[in-house]
């Protein structure tokens, strides 16, 4: 059963991996291009181009040669609404301002952990309206998984938790604990709490 289903796999896939990986879109390197750079001038993200050219460009993106050529994008796989990271934003921020949920946006951009903490100004983001970049080749390291040397994260981090902001209704009153309310209600004197085990906790 398992072996069929493999057979059947391997047997499919040529059709369909071939149309995937055409090129939709190609750039010719020029001296003193980086990645980002033709990223952000060529509407393809961090993330699409690094895909699409692995393994031809190497993890750190310093093997660029003029004249070699990149593929920017897969047809069908080809995300060209893109956004460059300034200083400041968020991943909830960016989505939001272009009118993209946080799944989607996650969808697009796989390399930004939850927490979007490596995040970094430069980088570049898919704002498309729909799921579009191609999956990683198995085998790759992630793309920018961690902030490149040199670039800076967008999102300041914080050094502590902001103190919680104040409440504008008043926290709901604990009712667990009207007995011992209670007793002070009636009168009673305070340490008839200590025969009340419960109340010391509360
Ligand atoms: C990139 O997208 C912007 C905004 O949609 C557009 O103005 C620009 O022409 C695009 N550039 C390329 C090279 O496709
Ligand atoms: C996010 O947006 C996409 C595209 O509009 C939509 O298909 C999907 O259902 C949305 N997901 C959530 C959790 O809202």
């Amino acid at each position: 059963m398992f072996a069929a289903s493999v057979v059947a796999a391997l047997l499919a896939l040529p059709f369909t991996s071939v149309a995937a990986t055409d090129c939709a879109r190609t750039y010719t390197v020029k001296a003193g291009d980086y990645c980002d750079q033709i990223s952000a001038q060529n509407n393809a993200s961090t993330y699409q181009l690094a895909v699409t050219n692995h393994p031809t460009i190497n993890d750190g993106c310093n093997n660029l040669q003029p004249g070699q050529q990149l593929c920017l994008g897969f047809v069908d796989q080809d995300c060209t609404n893109t956004y460059v990271v300034q200083g400041g934003d968020t991943c909830e921020g960016v989505a939001s301002n272009h009118g993209i949920n946080a799944t989607l946006f996650n969808i697009n951009n796989p390399q930004l952990h939850a927490e979007c903490d490596n995040l970094y100004i430069g980088e570049v983001v898919c704002v498309g309206g729909g799921p579009a970049v191609p999956p990683l080749p198995s085998g790759a390291p992630m793309p920018a998984a961690t902030i490149p040397p040199g670039a800076a994260p967008a999102t300041p981090t914080k050094e502590a938790p902001p103190p919680p902001a104040p409440s504008a209704t008043p926290a709901p009153a604990d009712d667990d604990d009207e007995d011992c309310d209670d007793d002070e209600d009636e009168g009673d004197d305070d340490e008839n709490d200590d025969d009340l085990p419960f109340c010391d906790e509360l």
